[in-house]
Formats: C-alpha cells, sequence, structure tokens
C-alpha cells in the first residue's frame, strides 16, 4: 500500500499514544494524540486541547499540523499520520481535520488510526477522495 516499513509507522503510533499523554480533556476525557511523518523523516506531535467553552476545543491531528507549519514551515509534505488514545476506543481523524490534512499530505499518504475492530492503516486518498480544493485567481496561496 505504501513503501514506509511497517516498524516506522510502528514508531509512529506509539509517538501519537505518548502525545496523547498531554491531552487536555477534562470535559470529554478523551485522550488522543497524534503524530505526522515528514518526506525528511521528521515527526511531529499534537495532542487535543479542549476549553469550557466547548467549541473551542481543537483535535490532535490539527494541533499537530499547525505546531509542524509554525515550526517548520509548509515545503514539506507528510507521509503518514497517526492517531491514537489513551480509552482503548476506535478514533479515526474527525472530518475537519481531514480537510485540513489534505493540503499537505503526499499523494500516496497513510494514516493509521485505532478502528472499531482493531488497528487500520488507509491511504488518505481513500478515507477523504473530494476535499474541498479552491485556486485563487492570481495563483498565490
Ligand atoms: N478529538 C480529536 O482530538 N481528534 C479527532 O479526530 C476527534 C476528536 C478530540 C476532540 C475532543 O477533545 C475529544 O476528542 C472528544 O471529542
Amino acid at each position: 500500500m505504501s513503501d514506509i516499513d511497517e516498524a516506522t509507522l510502528d514508531r509512529l503510533r506509539q509517538a501519537a499514544l505518548d502525545a496523547a499523554a498531554h491531552a487536555y480533556a477534562p470535559y470529554s476525557k478523551f485522550y488522543v494524540g497524534a503524530a505526522l511523518l515528514f518526506e525528511d523523516g521528521a515527526v511531529v506531535t499534537g495532542c487535543n486541547v479542549e476549553n469550557v467553552s466547548y467549541g473551542l476545543t481543537s483535535c490532535a491531528e490539527r494541533n499537530a499540523l499547525f505546531r509542524a507549519i509554525s515550526e517548520r514551515g509548509a515545503g514539506q509534505k507528510i507521509r503518514a499520520i497517526a492517531v491514537a488514545n489513551r480509552n482503548g476506543a476506535a478514533s479515526p481523524p474527525c472530518g475537519a481535520c481531514r480537510q485540513v490534512m489534505s493540503e499537505f499530505v503526499t499523494a500516496d499518504a497513510v494514516v493509521c488510526f485505532p478502528g472499531e475492530s482493531g488497528p487500520e492503516t488507509r491511504p488518505f486518498r481513500e478515507i477523504f477522495p473530494w476535499s474541498f480544493r479552491f485556486e485563487p485567481e492570481d495563483g498565490r496561496r
């Protein structure tokens, strides 16, 4: 499916689980972590951060993404994303996070997440085939 070896994906899954230890989730008590593997081999992680004004909560995946762009710029694409939680539950990335991911992943990027019946590893294009796209008329981004 992807040319990333299973040991590398396992390390990424573990990095996501480690990141979930920092989750700030006093309201849902659902502790999520995400880890992104970039083309140069760098790994950037994030966790969910909730707020008492619930709608301001930010998912682990988007926090990892925004952290990565803030620290590294947007020059490198993401080859793999792992999501984990400390609740032993299924947690595929939410739709909002998939849309944000879509702008920064390689064509053959994979996503690892806990599914309903165990660990899943799926091509990103399979879990988010119709991303919203828009090219500004002046060609700038
Ligand atoms: N959450 C994530 O961090 N990632 C997802 O893909 C879905 C949900 C968080 C948001 C909130 O803090 C908690 O999980 C329960 O929804």
